[in-house]
């Protein structure tokens, strides 16, 4: 596995970076940062300032942070085309918001203020963008440092989770996964890196803190670090606002805190954040350069403005050389017809160059609109000339019609079509440093598998993006138009751009077939339905039926058949009623022919967004071994979309497609759970070359909006209410804490739903390359991680014998996709020793499974283990063991990476007993092990991964009062503690309870 590893690693030095990717080192400077304000921010030119002053401090903070490592060099800021015009502002077309690195946008409806970082990818991977909101910036020497401290500490600790995919070290009150506080032995210890920060509890409301009999620290009790007289030098991914913080957590002098329940700890396999972040291509980069000595100076800034009438600058790039000759120029020519003359808004400025041994340019930039539109299709090549493939002069060429324009090729978009190898100098390479240096995007559609593989990199390293078009045999698909679409608005802001709702390649085999589509109550602004087929002379129909049964055929205004050049019917509905459509499509003959339903419509109102899906892949170039990662957001503005039904559709080198569902469970490829980010990994290869990803989203029923979304914000500095006068510590006791019977059940931090109705979206997330596949390497792709391995119950079974159960989501053979051959724990008294070695933990063999072994993949898994005797501890006081999990395959792959989830026994006899006696007085046996038990409950929150152990944690808990009153043995009490755990289970209680029962 050791090979997978390495090449994973080299793989995510150059991995598609989304927007992050045109930020690069020049020296020590970072140059390509873009700042983008929201048209809708009222203008204001003090956020323009305080922008500039946050970016010079925040300089500073990082290149000391990082260790004379890196600071901020240039920074670009764009401001809203309704602002004013200001002499220092640069005039520049482009679209710049939706790809921009920090967004100045009104609040995030959970995060309001808070700064926050749009994380979705692992450990290492970059985030897609930070959001600071006007507010923040408006106050910055104000009001903000009163709320967060000083706010260039809160754009480096954003700049972290952005750049280098490191995350949160602080805990969050009443969070499951991520908690506030955590259990060490007789400890309670605020979640935090390092460990040596002092403060104080207490509740919100300023009174002391409370913990329930079974050990969970109250949700509304916080950890009040001591603000001016802390000697913590770290983490700035703690509490960066804490003014002794220096940097970031490493293995020596800032020693990282691995037993913090973090969710750095948890995303990162409890390296400090200094190793990822040192482990950065950035810093590899730097130490290569050893020689040079460390520059730092002042930040750059340049001030960019669209023209209030920025009109999208397009040059379609098509190859003409002679393999498109037949079928794959016809498919050009018609798709891009129905470009220009259905798709193109009116107002673009587009252009055509063709290219084969040499490049010309068809048309100069032309604003499109009725007259011209004609003119540009009519340009289009229709025939190939059985030249060479100069893919260097054409790009060459476009430059030079963006250029011809207004000066500057800046802020266009390049789309090249090419189904070939470049053949004709100059190559790609060559001339890429110069086309960087215009600042464009290349889009790029691989057509067929021979198209170059060089494509990938060319439009990674501008920011844009690849499709592919598969023409060849029987699996035509139209992902040229959907690449067309998506292309030519993305220049246009995102509320603009219309909303994909299908997208379907099907046979239409039968005399008539039906399909269905929800149009949401805020589309419905042009809604078009288009049936495409190379046959489309053999679609007889397209007659829609809106939900209230007005019916659309050929006799309606809007209806347009052309069955030559553009090759479709196509019915554009003005105003489209909400709710279910009909599109009944009747064929004209006999055979089967091959068509494609697409549905669009625009937002009737752009303050009221429409659901929107979003979705990209973490690479797009994979060696293999290796796996990829798909990703679909599915958001309402920036409210999440959750329980919405999310499949990929991967289209490979070879055979039919595949499905794999993505999941928002914050497990495997997830990083976040209910953030409406849903991801999966794809592991079904079955060939070198191409794969295209379509995301398909429904409502099956269970989608619900969530006013806001978890990423990652950077925590408000907690306020000091009480009074009290004692002087702060780094951990606390039981005793520090009110015992309270409130049996704190996981209420979910107040997040509101709302239901969602009925929705279809598509989108194209593009393609990605695999290398170096072999036929016969079998099994090489490892099982996934088990990182939500939580303690649900332990329980002395008899004088000597402890036993625990744990709970955890069965990973796959292949991440997490098939089933694996077995699974594996380990235990250790020594969390650090289990982390650095998991091999060298005791191998749990007394295990009991209470469903089918092994488990199938993502299935929620019990199993209870005997503590084997070496690790048993002194039952006179408190002893903890550390587990962790991993999954194997037949081949001998096993699972990277795992959680460590915790059991403590025997805690704490005396105080809580002290405590407790006048409640239950007398019965203190039972009450010891009832906390002892609590006490674990707590520890295996902290400590593990999974959410979903709370209620069941707290539902086991309601037996303990009973327990306690009747005097019951305490072995039933535990057996039945577990027939609850059982019951919400909902698995096989008989077999499990029979076989308890046989062991007694
Ligand atoms: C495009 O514009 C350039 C510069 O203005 C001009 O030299 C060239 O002839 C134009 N090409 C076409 C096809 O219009």
């Amino acid at each position: 596995m050791d090979v997978f590893h390495i090449n994973l690693f080299l793989l995510l030095s150059q991995s598609m970076l989304i927007s992050s990717s045109l930020i690069h080192l020049d020296g020590n400077g970072y140059k390509g940062i873009v700042v983008a304000i929201h048209g809708s921010v009222p203008e204001n030119g003090k956020i323009v300032q305080n922008i500039k002053t946050l970016f010079s401090k925040a300089s500073e903070y990082l290149y000391n942070s990082t260790r004379n490592g890196v600071y901020f060099k240039e920074v670009t800021i764009v401001v809203p085309s309704t602002w004013s015009k200001q002499p220092e502002y640069e005039i520049q077309q482009g679209n710049f918001f939706s790809t921009a690195h920090v967004r100045v946008d009104n609040e995030n409806p959970e995060y309001k203020d808070t700064p926050y970082t749009l994380q979705p990818g692992g450990c290492g991977d970059p985030g897609h963008y930070i959001h600071l909101t006007p507010w923040f910036l408006e106050e910055l020497e104000g009001k903000t440092v009163e709320m967060f401290g000083a706010p260039e500490r809160q754009l480096v600790h954003e700049w972290a989770h952005l750049r280098y995919g490191v995350f949160d070290e602080y805990g969050i009150p009443g969070d499951k996964r991520y908690p506030m506080f955590y259990h060490e032995n007789n400890k309670i210890r605020p979640t935090s890196c390092v460990r040596d920060i002092k403060g104080w509890i207490e509740s919100r409301d300023g009174g002391p803190c409370s913990i329930t009999t079974n050990g969970d620290v109250d949700t509304d009790c916080i950890f009040i670090p001591n603000m001016h007289s802390n000697e913590a030098k770290a983490s700035i991914m703690y509490m960066p606002f804490i003014p002794s913080m220096e940097g970031f957590c490493d293995d020596d002098t800032h020693k990282h805190n691995m037993f913090a329940p973090t969710k750095h700890n948890a995303m990162c396999n409890y390296r400090s954040t200094w190793d990822v972040i040192s482990n950065h291509p950035d810093f590899q980069t730097l130490r290569a350069k050893r020689d040079t000595s460390s520059e730092f100076s002042d930040t750059l800034f340049r001030i960019l403005q669209s023209p209030k009438s920025a009109n999208s600058r397009y040059v379609l790039v098509l190859d003409i050389s002679g393999s498109m000759n037949g079928q794959p120029m016809k498919l050009l020519h018609s798709a891009a017809t129905r470009l220009i003359e259905d798709r193109v808004p009116d107002g673009t400025r587009l252009g055509i160059v063709e290219f084969s041994s040499t490049a010309r340019i068809l048309n100069n930039l032309t604003e499109v609109n009725n007259v011209t539109r004609d003119q540009l299709s009519r340009n289009l090549p229709a025939k190939d000339d059985g030249g060479l493939t100069a893919i260097g002069k054409a790009l060459e060429k476009a430059i030079q019609v963006l250029t011809n324009d207004n000066g500057t090729a800046e802020g266009g978009l390049i789309m090249l079509i090419t189904d070939g190898e470049e053949n004709v100098e100059p190559f790609i390479q060559d001339i890429l440093p110069g086309i960087l240096k215009h600042n464009v995007v290349i889009n790029a559609v691989a057509f067929g598998s021979n198209a170059s593989e060089k494509l990938e990199n060319m439009t990674m390293v501008t920011g844009g993006r690849g499709y592919f078009f598969a023409y060849d045999g029987k699996r035509s698909s139209y992902a040229l138009d959907s690449a067309f679409l998506e292309s030519i608005t993305s220049q246009a802001d995102v509320e603009l751009q219309p909303v994909q709702l299908k997208d379907e390649m099907f046979d239409l085999d039968e005399a008539v077939i039906t399909k269905y589509v929800y149009i949401d109550e805020e589309l419905g602004k042009d809604t078009v339905f288009t049936v495409m087929s190379s046959h489309i002379e053999r679609v007889g129909d397209l007659i829609l039926r809106s939900p209230s049964g007005t019916l659309y055929d050929h006799t309606y205004q809007q209806y347009d058949r052309d069955d030559r050049s553009r090759q479709r019917i196509r019915i554009s509905v003005p105003e489209s009623e909400a709710g279910k459509w009909e599109a009944i499509i009747r064929r004209r003959g006999d055979s089967s022919i091959q068509v494609n339903f697409a549905v669009t419509s625009e937002p009737k109102d752009v303050r009221d967004q429409p659901i929107r899906v979003r979705s990209w892949m973490n690479e797009i170039q994979l060696q293999f071994p290796a796996y990829a990662k798909v990703y679909a957001e599915v958001k309402k503005g920036y409210m999440a979309v959750i329980g919405a039904t999310v499949l990929a559709t991967i289209e490979r080198p070879m055979g039919s497609p595949v499905d794999i569902e993505l999941h928002d469970n914050g497990v495997g490829a997830d990083a976040t759970e209910d953030d409406g980010i849903y991801s999966g990994y794809f592991t079904y290869f079955n060939g070198n070359g191409r794969y295209a990803v379509i995301a398909r989203v429904t409502n099956d029923g269970q989608a619900r909006l969530k006013t806001g979304s978890k990423a990652s914000a950077a925590p408000a500095m907690p306020i000091r209410k009480g009074r009290s006068k004692d002087t702060p510590v780094g951990e606390f006791l039981p005793e520090d804490f009110e015992i309270t019977e409130k049996n704190e059940t996981a209420n979910e931090t107040g997040e509101n739903y709302e239901a969602a109705k009925k929705f279809d979206r598509v989108s194209n997330a593009g393609a990605f390359r695999v290398q170096a596949w072999k036929e016969d390497a079998g099994d090489v792709i490892p099982p996934g991680d088990i990182t939500d391995l939580t303690v649900i119950s332990i329980f002395k079974f008899s004088k000597n014998e402890d036993k625990v159960t744990l709970q955890f989501t069965a990973p796959g053979n292949d991440m997490d996709a098939g089933q694996v051959s077995s699974l594996e724990i380990r235990a250790s008294k020594n969390q650090e020793e289990l982390i650095a070695n998991f091999e060298n933990g005791e191998n749990i063999s007394d295990v009991y499974y209470n469903s089918p072994y092994p488990p199938p993949p993502g299935e929620n898994t019990l199993v209870t283990i005997t503590v084997p005797e070496v690790l048993r501890g002194n039952d006179s006081e408190a002893w903890t063991i550390y587990f962790a999990m991993k999954a194997r395959d037949e081949a001998g792959g096993i699972s990277s990476g795992f959680n460590i989830a915790a059991a403590t026994f025997g805690i704490n006899k005396k105080n809580h007993s002290r405590r407790t006696e006048d409640k239950h007085g007398g019965e203190e046996e039972m009450l010891e092990e009832s906390l002892n038990t609590s006490e674990t409950e707590k520890n295996s929150d902290s400590s593990s991964d999974s959410g979903q152990n709370g209620n069941i944690s707290s539902s086991s808990f309601h037996w303990w009062p009973v327990a306690v009153t009747t005097g019951v043995v305490l072995i039933i009490v535990m057996i039945a503690a577990l027939i609850t755990v059982v019951i919400l289970k909902r698995n096989k209680m008989k077999t499990y309870f029979s076989v308890q029962s046989a062991q007694c």
